[in-house]
């Protein structure tokens, strides 16, 4: 399905109506698909809604540059859409930025809140040079050598699923591609410090990481869990930066349980 916005951009979207309906946000260069296992064992009866954010999957650009508020924005439209009152919202990475974006601007909207694989913090000046050199990389090279570069922060080498994880990232990548990806990385590069709101968080949540991930590494995790009152912390071993693809059971039953 796909909703048109206001400034020219075409929203790609799934939504599986049902009880108690959870959102789930994908990371940077993914798309809907990267929830599939996670989905696979869902309960048929609860309902489900993953978009693509903009510049993503089958999700167009409009002319407004994408930001983390802009993706929220876009999400909330979504609900809207198809009237979800007070969703649970589970972000990974660049989702779990997007589900922080959602629960600061329209507080009260989140029935319970998982971050994945994510961080309050914002970027550091490295982390923002760093953003550059991808951008640069992809101007200069594409989005091949870009996601050649990500993979092996993303996905554990020795995890039995390696190969056909990494195909499926790389054909997520090519769909996002040298027109998506730039904007996206500007944006993650520009994204707010949400440390200061995590106190006054008061829905259910939960932090997930894997212990091996070495982009949002545990203490990120932990800070979040540590400030938020009553959320609780997941620590799944040897799982790298992308848990919901290396670990869809685990993922799926903490979502369930939330
Ligand atoms: C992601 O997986 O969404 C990104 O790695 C997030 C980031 O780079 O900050």
């Amino acid at each position: 399905m796909t909703l048109a916005t206001p400034d020219g951009a075409e929203i790609a979207y799934r939504y599986t109506p049902g009880r108690d309906p959870i959102v789930l946000l994908h990371g940077l260069g993914l798309d809907a698909s990267m929830w599939d296992g996670v989905l696979a064992s869902w309960p048929a009866e609860r309902g489900a809604l993953v978009p693509e954010l903009r510049g993503h999957g089958g999700s167009t650009l409009g002319w407004r540059a994408p930001s983390i508020d802009l993706w929220a924005e876009d999400v909330a439209r979504l609900l809207d859409r198809e009237k979800i009152e007070r969703p649970a919202v589970a972000g990974l990475s660049m989702g779990g930025y997007v589900a922080f974006a959602l629960e600061a601007t329209r507080r009260g909207r989140c029935r319970a809140l998982a971050f994945l694989s994510t961080t309050a913090a914002p970027d550091d000046d490295a982390g923002r040079e760093r953003r550059a050199g991808g951008i640069a990389t992809i101007a200069r090279r594409g989005w091949r050598a870009f996601a050649d570069g990500m993979m092996p922060s993303l996905l554990n080498r020795d995890d039995d699923r390696f190969a056909a994880n990494s195909a499926h990232v790389l054909a997520m990548f090519e769909r996002a591609g040298d027109a998506g990806l730039p904007p996206a990385l500007m944006a993650l590069a520009s994204r707010p410090d949400r440390r200061p709101m995590l106190a006054s968080i008061r829905v259910p949540c939960i932090a997930v990481v894997g212990s091996a991930d070495a982009i949002t590494p545990p203490d990120r995790a932990r800070e979040i869990a540590g400030a938020i009152p009553g959320a609780r912390l997941h620590v799944l071993e040897g799982t790298a930066h992308l848990c919901a693809l290396e670990r869809p059971r685990e993922v799926a039953a903490l979502l369930e349980d939330l």
